[in-house]
């Protein structure tokens, strides 16, 4: 039986996008932990604004293959979450805020929690989102639901190791009080590190 891999740093520090997979499905109770995993995310006033489509079918992860601009590992993989925000849900409790923001962020954590939740179980995972909305909409029969698709995340075992990509420099990103004033960042866990951060 595989062994989780359990260490939240070790599971960051190793997930990669990956954009080839084997055939092989994923497991129904793993499915379920993702699921789970997704589910358990923080949301703006725990409403949970979004929705998850589990695209399984073939004709279903070719479709949305095709609305992800011929992405083709995405019709590969033997399963795509899609996430959709709800904005109608955040927007009864707050307003605009909750259409054009917490929904999308809901969705969005949602989603990370699911990305890592894949990779502790051993699956290759990749967030997808160039696609057209419309047809991510149609291929998961979601026309008219009031629903916006926020990320597809492919979900399967890798085909190949796939490739580490660097970071920017920290010093680029990460400031102390202001935004002028540099933070006095140093290397800590080489396990999260990345060429050029
Ligand atoms: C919002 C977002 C959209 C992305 N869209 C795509 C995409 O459409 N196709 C793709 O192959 N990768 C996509 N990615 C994956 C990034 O290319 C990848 O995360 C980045 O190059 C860093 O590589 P790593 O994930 O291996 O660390 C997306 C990632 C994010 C967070």
């Amino acid at each position: 039986m595989r062994k989780d891999c359990t260490d939240l740093f070790e599971v960051m520090g190793r997930r990669r996008s990956v954009r080839s997979y084997l055939p092989d499905p994923v497991g129904e109770e793993d499915l379920n932990r993702i699921i789970e995993a997704a589910c358990s995310a923080p949301s703006a006033g725990n409403l949970q604004a979004y929705r998850i489509v589990v695209a399984k079918d073939p004709e279903t992860r070719r479709r949305l293959a095709d609305a992800c601009w011929g992405q083709r590992f995405v019709a590969e993989a033997p399963v795509s979450l899609v996430f959709l925000a709800e904005p109608a849900v955040s927007a009864r409790r707050y307003g605009t805020r909750g259409a054009e923001l917490y929904s999308l962020q809901d969705a969005t954590i949602a989603c990370t929690f699911a990305m890592l939740a894949a990779h502790a179980l051993g699956y290759g995972t990749c967030w997808v989102g160039a696609f057209n909305d419309e047809a991510v909409l149609r291929a998961v029969g979601a026309v008219g639901a009031g629903l916006r698709p926020v990320a597809v995340l492919t979900v399967g075992r890798p085909r190949a190791s796939p490739r580490t990509t660097g970071r920017r420099p920290v010093e680029e990103i990460v400031t102390l009080d202001t935004l002028e004033r540099p933070f006095p960042y140093s290397a800590s866990d080489p396990r999260l590190r990345r060429p050029s951060m």
